[in-house]
């Protein structure tokens, strides 16, 4: 969910409305805002997107100076009017992003207190107890803290106070937030997004750390009630880099900012005069590392996935990978000083979040590869491997991915020529094709039409399956969970050997198979799986290279011929023209490609 509050000068609930518009990536199934009229509070919410809030404020705006918004990803009921936050007694609002755990024991002592619930939220237990409080004789302040005490789980919170246009309260525990510093007005965020029209002034909470806000600025404490430093930071996020440019869609922008993004990172690591990958130094000896283990959610863990094979391939560590929230739960085990990768867009990922710290507490050395190098798992890391991929707002995400994919290929060479388990040929070798790739990923965007006809097949049908042997396997996958999300098509992706053993049995004329296959030494064996495909009437699809595309014409309803590159660089070349299928089909489909349903870009409970 996204949380912005304004404690101002000027009318807040533009101000308020505009970056919720900037937060919607959060989630999008409901939203409102309260403000404080001449003390009083008041608040409009609505079910749905959040133009559904914007015209309801069109008819019945809000006035006042202070107020708080939210962006809701349902979690604890229903996306309703009555769930949407700020939840609201007369005496105090509340926005939350998180989970509280124990808010059923909360809700029954609270109700046996007379206390009069509205919502089916987890979420207003905190506006409940607040209230109970204020009812018992505290001061806001005091009243917050006694609350913020009761409350186990995950969130960030901001709240405001009837009678009070003065302060304003925020608490950070496994969900963050962040504290701007305007000129006699103060803010709070669940990301530095969320203010960066308002203010460069930045200040990232610690976890388990509140803070009472007045005009003057902030103070912050922690959850005895100590007062704690917070470092006031100045961003370089502007607001400017969040528009659509003229493109249809934030996702048609992403895909084709791929060329720049991928040779942004290249430009971060590359030396452009010895021509050599450098890297900062790693916390560990990468010739002597013994292990490594991966772990990620969504389309980072495809990336991830890929660089496991990459690392194993050419610098012959072995890795263990797992999604985030089931890696924990294997409880593998481990030793001291190995490699802990995580790979996030955001790096708020709760799931990822955890998994990191578990990760730690197993004594491992992490490594994020992070978009956002602000984030919660950029604090908690012990190197940040940056990107260059900018603001990404589409959910699905796309130049994010490769470029978490160019990180990983920087990543992968430099460990192999520590571990000398790759020739300086070799490595040059790659390290050229790495350098030619925004290039021939430009190509790639001018094969609209041939991707189009490829997507008038599946926007026809139900079910889709996608096939990759080696590092295609995880490329594949992306392809699938990238149609899921955003055309709602099923998607399920296979090895390609797999096929056989299983999901074959689906195959007829209704589900396409669609294939990615460049040629190289796996190239035969796929071939042969698409053979048995077609021999059971299913329809093939394939992305392949100029030789592939003569071997499999005979038994392909389509191809698309992707420019012939190094094999090393093959999983980013190949997952630009499935993401842009999905964009397609979905298009064909009508479907909100921006914001699919269901679905969050930055998804902060476990
Ligand atoms: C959400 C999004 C996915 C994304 C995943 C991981 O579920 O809908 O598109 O891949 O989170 O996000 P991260 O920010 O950690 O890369």
């Amino acid at each position: 969910c996204g949380i912005v509050a304004v404690l101002g000068n000027q009318p807040a609930e533009p101000v308020i409305l505009a970056a919720l518009r900037r937060l919607e990536y959060r989630g999008y199934d409901s939203s409102g805002i309260a403000t404080l009229e001449n003390s009083v509070i008041d608040r409009r919410r609505a079910a749905g997107k959040l133009d559904n809030l914007a015209s309801i404020l069109e008819q019945h705006p809000l006035s006042g100076h202070v107020g708080i918004g939210h962006t809701r990803w349902a979690t604890h009921g229903a996306p309703t009017e009555n769930n949407a936050h700020p939840h609201a007694t007369q005496q105090v609002a509340v926005v939350h992003n998180g989970i509280i755990e124990n808010y059923e024991t909360l809700r029954q002592e609270l109700v046996n207190l007379g206390q009069d619930f509205n919502s089916e939220t987890d979420s207003e237990v905190i506006v409940q107890l607040v209230d109970y409080y204020l009812k018992q004789g505290k001061a806001p302040k005091e009243a917050a803290f006694a609350a913020l005490q009761r409350l186990e789980g995950a969130y960030a919170i901001a709240m405001i106070f009837a009678g009070d246009d003065n302060i304003m309260i925020g608490a950070r525990h496994g969900a963050p937030l962040v504290v701007g510093y305007g000129e006699d007005e103060m803010y709070l965020g669940s990301d530095s997004l969320a203010v960066a029209p308002m203010t460069r002034k930045i200040a990232y909470m610690p976890d388990g750390v509140w803070t009472v806000l007045s005009r003057k600025g902030a103070e912050f404490f922690d959850m005895d009630g100590n007062t704690v430093e917070c470092q006031v930071q100045t961003t370089a996020l502007m607001a400017g880099a969040i528009g659509k440019d003229g493109y249809r869609h934030y996702m048609e922008k992403e895909l084709h900012e791929h060329p720049v993004v991928i040779g942004q990172t290249l430009r971060r690591f590359v030396n452009p005069v010895t021509h050599k990958i450098e890297l900062p130094e790693m916390p560990f000896d990468m010739a002597t590392l013994k292990r490594g283990i991966i772990t990620a959610c969504g389309s980072a863990f495809y990336a991830g996935v890929i660089g496991r094979y990459w690392l194993e391939e050419y610098a012959r560590l072995p890795i263990d990978l797992d999604v985030a929230s089931e890696m924990r739960y294997r409880n593998p085990p481990f030793e001291a000083g190995g490699m802990g990768l995580l790979v996030s867009q955001s790096g708020e990922t709760a799931d990822t979040l955890a998994a990191l710290r578990a990760l730690k507490q197993e004594k491992q050395k992490i490594i994020s590869v992070l978009n956002n190098e602000h984030s919660s798992m950029a604090r908690e890391s012990d190197l940040v491997l940056g990107m260059d991929a900018g603001v990404e707002i589409a959910v699905a995400s796309t130049k994010a991915f490769t470029a978490q994919l160019t990180v990983l290929a920087c990543l992968t060479l430099v460990m192999a020529q520590a571990r000398r388990t790759i020739s300086s040929e070799r490595a040059d070798e790659c390290l050229t094709a790495l350098l030619d790739l925004p290039s021939r990923v430009a190509e790639i965007l001018q094969m609209q039409e041939q991707i189009q006809a490829m997507a008038q097949i599946i926007s026809k049908v139900q079910s889709v399956i996608y096939l990759g042997r080696g590092i295609m396997f995880p490329v594949a996958m992306e392809g699938a969970l990238k149609l899921k999300e955003i055309s709602y098509i099923h998607a399920d992706a296979y090895a390609a050997g797999e096929m056989k053993h299983g999901p074959i049995a689906l195959i007829d004329n209704t589900v396409p198979v669609i294939s990615l296959l460049p040629s190289g030494p796996l190239f035969e064996k796929t071939l042969s799986n698409l053979q048995e495909a077609k021999a059971r009437g299913g329809r093939i699809l394939v992305f392949t290279d100029a030789k592939g595309a003569e071997r499999v014409k005979s038994i392909a309803e389509q191809i698309v011929v992707l420019p012939t590159v190094h094999s090393f660089v093959t999983p980013p070349l190949y997952t630009v023209p499935v993401q842009m299928l999905a964009y397609e089909a979905a298009l064909l489909k009508g479907t909100d490609v921006d914001q699919p349903r269901n679905l969050a870009k930055s998804v902060t409970v476990e």
